[in-house]
């Protein structure tokens, strides 16, 4: 009676359960491990984080600072997508060896190809601080007295545990401040490009299917770790070894289910669930719509300039990609939070807090009024945040040789410094580098299309007083000229004279018409905008910090998780799919099929090799298929944000499963607001990236190395 009642309450729970929301902190996994097990997990809390032993953690990594990748092999080799190689695969890439466009396959480890530029980072511990850092605060300090302790203390505790070499500690706030948690980390250097699909593989579908289901990207790429003759972090040296891993994930090719417990463990980058009405009103009536306009304008230059030109297209397409991947998101997340009221639900819940504030006096005084005051800054000083989101456009995602030329700055304009300490030639040197990589991927025709269309709408948006003086009436004439005369655009010439007198280029540096126009939209921005956002952010974040603080006072039994900060988290879930609309769902899989369906050689996005159709026909699909399909993406119900590309999507037993490296376009939203009816993340399964590298790229030694569970 007893073992039918337990089933009974088991299989209660596991209907009922529902996605859940959050990305859990890896060493608090006491207080999230039995609801994991409610979902079907088979691990214990040890052999997911443990300090002491090996566990999953420590085949999880952070690629290169914003993506996630994972260990796959006792040598060291790691699975990441293809679009956080993405770079990796383009700097290696040239007309002659087109590795976007053909794939790259090592045939043995001889022929991998170093990536010097590339770090992987693993976390060795996480560990709250949250009471060291408060230590010797008390409530009746001022906020700058306090800052100044916490910040005091911070030092400190990270200098107790910094011993030098390449373990660092670091320690970083969690939950808008009211929470610290110290990261200790480690850092290898020697990354090395195994292999990658082309990119009618690991990009197919490319901006069309980009944050949408049913989806067909194989978007992964295979690198490995090399150390020391001691397994230690190096420096490449191409005497260095293979990595051995303290924990390494086995992957399987088991059939899976819709119901499948599934995990996500990774370094998610940064959410929003907190912010008040007012913000989140802000965000969506008038931040967002202007920067995706922004982008509209410069993606409507760009792709037809790629589509026409094979070397464009090569010089752009990593661009391109990240311009049109933020832009897709945010229009995705508008019309989620428009459709699911967003804004609604907010406000619901401030007077939710506002009445439970006014039930105490001691909460009424510390929180009933935060939430009209995060509203009031809002409409204050949101014209100095809205002046820095478009500068933000403008100068890093606009025309590429504003930020490009600005680079020449220093040497212009602090010559004599530079000679008297001695940095002069470092400086040069640094220079003539920044040159040639810049011109390596630039196409001035492009550039100065996009530089008419946004400076114009840079300059509509823009309070006019704050933007450089006259902009308004001279830009067109600065961009002639500077397309025209400017030396820091004639790269040849640049070199040349930073070459032969480096004093000689300084002065006529400062008279350039590119690094003038570069230096007074900077300088704007520095003195007319940065001053007043500042103030607003010091202030915003301590309102901030208040109002969540308030959130975990007064209704502790809500389960609340710290917002995305790109340290390590886990959030997990099921293989399921989703009914976004009303007479519509989503299956929680695709398979090969539906790349042939898709197929469309006109369309640069679903373009396929003909060595991929020859292998469809073939249908040499082995053990990687399910019930005679091969699965090539699913769904599943994990919370996860950017960052989470590239990470392991973990069953039950800690076998792999796939990669994550997308959400659906109706799951987008959940940056600021998690709906569990529609909030899905997308994995490449791991039989197709094993088909695709063990069938199309011929490298069946990659899978040999693998633990392959079946
Ligand atoms: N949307 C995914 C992410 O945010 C994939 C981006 C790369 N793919 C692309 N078509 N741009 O990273
Ligand atoms: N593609 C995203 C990344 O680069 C993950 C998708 C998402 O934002 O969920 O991290």
């Amino acid at each position: 009676m007893k073992k039918v009642l337990a089933l009974f309450i088991t299989i209660i729970t596991i209907s009922t359960s529902f996605a859940t929301e959050g990305m859990w902190i890896p060493s608090l996994i006491d207080m999230f491990h039995s609801d994991m097990k409610t979902y079907g997990l088979n691990l214990s809390a040890e052999q997911i984080y443990s300090t002491n032993s090996s566990s999953l953690k420590d085949a999880v990594i952070q690629f290169n600072g914003g993506c996630t990748a994972e260990i796959v092999s006792d040598q060291g080799l790691i699975l990441t997508n293809h679009h956080c190689g993405f770079d990796a695969i383009q700097k290696h890439s040239s007309l002659e060896n087109d590795y976007l466009k053909n794939g790259f396959w090592a045939g043995s480890k001889q022929e991998e190809l170093a990536c010097p530029w590339l770090r992987v980072t693993f976390v060795k511990e996480i560990r709250d601080v949250t009471k060291d850092v408060f230590k010797g605060i008390s409530d009746d300090m001022s906020d700058s007295e306090k800052n100044k302790i916490i910040s005091k203390n911070i030092k400190a505790l990270e200098k107790a545990e910094n011993k030098g070499g390449s373990i660092t500690a670091k320690i970083k706030p969690f939950s808008l401040g009211n929470e610290y948690f110290m990261l200790i980390t480690e850092d290898f250097n020697d990354i090395r490009l195994v292999g990658a699909p082309p990119s009618a593989i690991g990009k197919y579908g490319g901006d069309t299917d980009n944050w949408v289901w049913p989806r067909h990207t194989g978007d992964f790429s295979v690198f490995r770790i090399y150390a020391n003759g001691e397994n230690k972090s190096a420096k490449h040296n191409e005497a260095n070894v293979p990595f051995k891993p303290a924990h390494s994930l086995p992957v399987s090719v088991a059939p899976k289910q819709k119901g499948d417990f599934t995990m996500v463990y990774g370094f998610p980058g940064s959410t929003d669930q907190h912010y008040v009405s007012g913000k989140l009103a802000w965000i969506i009536n008038k931040e967002r719509p202007a920067r995706i306009d922004m982008r509209n304008h410069s993606l409507n230059v760009i792709k037809p300039a790629m589509n026409a030109d094979d070397l464009t297209r090569i010089q752009y397409s990593s661009k391109q990609a990240r311009i049109a991947n933020a832009w897709k998101k945010w229009i995705g997340q508008l019309k989620g939070l428009r459709e699911l009221d967003a804004l609604g639900k907010k406000r619901k819940f401030e007077e939710e807090y506002m009445a439970k504030a006014a039930e105490r006096t001691e909460w009424k005084t510390k929180y009933y009024n935060v939430i009209g005051d995060l509203n009031k800054l809002q409409e204050e000083g949101g014209k100095y945040e809205f002046a820095r989101s478009m500068f933000i456009e403008y100068f890093y995602v606009g025309p590429e040789f504003v930020k490009y030329s600005f680079e020449y700055y220093k040497l212009a304009n602090s010559y004599e410094k530079l000679e008297a300490e001695g940095t002069l030639d470092k400086e040069v040197e640094r220079l003539q580098s920044k040159s040639k990589g810049f011109y390596k991927n630039y196409n001035r025709e492009v550039d100065h299309a996009i530089f008419n269309e946004l400076t114009q709408l840079y300059i509509d948006y823009v309070d006019p007083e704050l933007l450089p003086l006259g902009i308004k009436d001279t830009w067109q004439k600065q961009g002639d000229l500077i397309f025209e005369k400017s030396l820091i655009m004639n790269p040849e010439k640049m070199a040349a004279a930073l070459e032969k007198s480096p004093k000689k280029a300084a002065k006529k540096l400062k008279k350039d018409p590119a690094l003038k126009y570069a230096t007074s939209i900077y300088m704007a921005f520095v003195n007319k905008v940065n001053a007043g956002y500042r103030a607003f952010a010091d202030k915003e974040e301590k309102l901030m910090q208040t109002y969540v603080a308030g959130m975990l006072e007064m209704f502790p039994e809500k389960n609340f998780w710290a917002d995305a900060n790109s340290t390590m988290r886990i959030t997990y879930g099921k293989i399921e799919g989703s009914a976004p609309y009303d007479g519509m769902k989503y299956t929680h899989y695709t398979t090969i099929d539906g790349i042939m369906r898709k197929h469309d050689e006109s369309n640069p996005d679903f373009k396929l090799t003909s060595r991929f159709e020859e292998l469809y026909e073939a249908k040499d699909f082995g053990n990687y298929m399910q019930d005679n399909e091969l699965w090539v993406c699913f769904t599943a119900s994990n919370h996860t944000t950017g960052g989470n590309s590239g990470s392991p999507v973990i069953d039950a037993d800690g076998n792999l499963i796939g990669i994550n490296f997308d959400r659906s376009w109706e799951s987008t939203m959940s940056d600021f607001q998690f709906d569990e009816r529609r909030c899905r993340n997308i994995a490449v399964d791991i039989r197709y990236v094993l088909w695709v590298i063990d069938k199309y790229g011929q490298a069946p030694h990659l899978v040999e190395e693998m633990n392959i569970i079946k």
